[in-house]
């Protein structure tokens, strides 16, 4: 569990989603057989919301994994909706590739092999939504990038900002971790301080940031 909300209200809130998508299911119990880090469920219901309130055409994710994300994205964004997802480790674009091939997502979902920072300062053109699920004690190094790619209208959805609650509270917080507990903080200052985005954190799954571009007009 994630020591961000009780125990009780995790569970509730996991016992009413109800999935029948069999690749999803599949790459759940792969993932937790693997011990792969992937999405808690009930970010993952509310990062469909948010794609399917966004009906984004290009999305961009950092942190693929074993594809479990990008699939669940791609289910319910559609099949006019591409999705370049980036991933470090080898042996992760190789699993993430062979299950997009598997499940048919393959015309829809491009796999990117390399550091999110590089791949970033390579990137070009315009997506309408941001997924950031890696290297989290890099989102501020990754966010300019971010910025510069999202549309007007887009939104930047950022993973494990509250991280295991260490982010909240100094008691939680593990000497291993200290780093990205400081970075991790700096970040939502930097989101919660910037003017040219608004940001809502939201204590679901291991915490979710939310963020939207300001209007202009303002
Ligand atoms: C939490 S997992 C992603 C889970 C996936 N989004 C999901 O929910 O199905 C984070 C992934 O990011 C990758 N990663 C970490 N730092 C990275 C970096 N700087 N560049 C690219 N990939 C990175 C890790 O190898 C790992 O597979």
């Amino acid at each position: 569990m994630s020591a961000i909300v009780h125990d009780y209200v995790e569970n509730y809130i996991r016992g009413l989603i109800k999935r029948d998508d069999q690749a999803l299911l599949e790459l759940e119990e792969y993932a937790l057989a693997n011990h792969v880090p992937i999405i808690q469920k009930e970010a993952s219901q509310l990062l469909e919301t948010l794609v399917r309130m966004a009906r984004p055409a290009r999305i961009l994710e950092l942190g693929t994994a074993i594809g479990y994300s990008s699939i669940l994205m791609s289910t319910c964004a559609g099949r006019q909706t591409k999705i370049t997802t980036v991933e470090r480790s080898p042996e992760m674009v190789g699993i993430a590739r062979d299950n997009i091939k598997k499940y048919g997502y393959a015309d829809r979902i491009d796999v990117l092999e390399g550091d999110c920072l590089e791949i970033l300062e390579s990137l070009e053109g315009k997506y309408d939504f941001i997924f950031m699920d890696a290297g989290k004690s890099h989102y501020n190094d990754f966010f300019p990038h971010c910025s510069r790619l999202l549309n007007e209208n887009g939104v930047i959805v950022s993973d494990n900002v509250l991280f295991r609650g260490m982010i909240a509270s100094d008691e939680l917080v593990e000497k291993r971790m200290t780093t990205i507990v400081k970075k991790m903080r700096k970040y939502l200052e930097m989101l919660s301080a910037n003017e040219e985005f608004h940001t809502s954190v939201v204590p679901v799954g291991d915490g979710i940031a939310i963020s939207t571009r300001r209007n202009r007009n303002e």
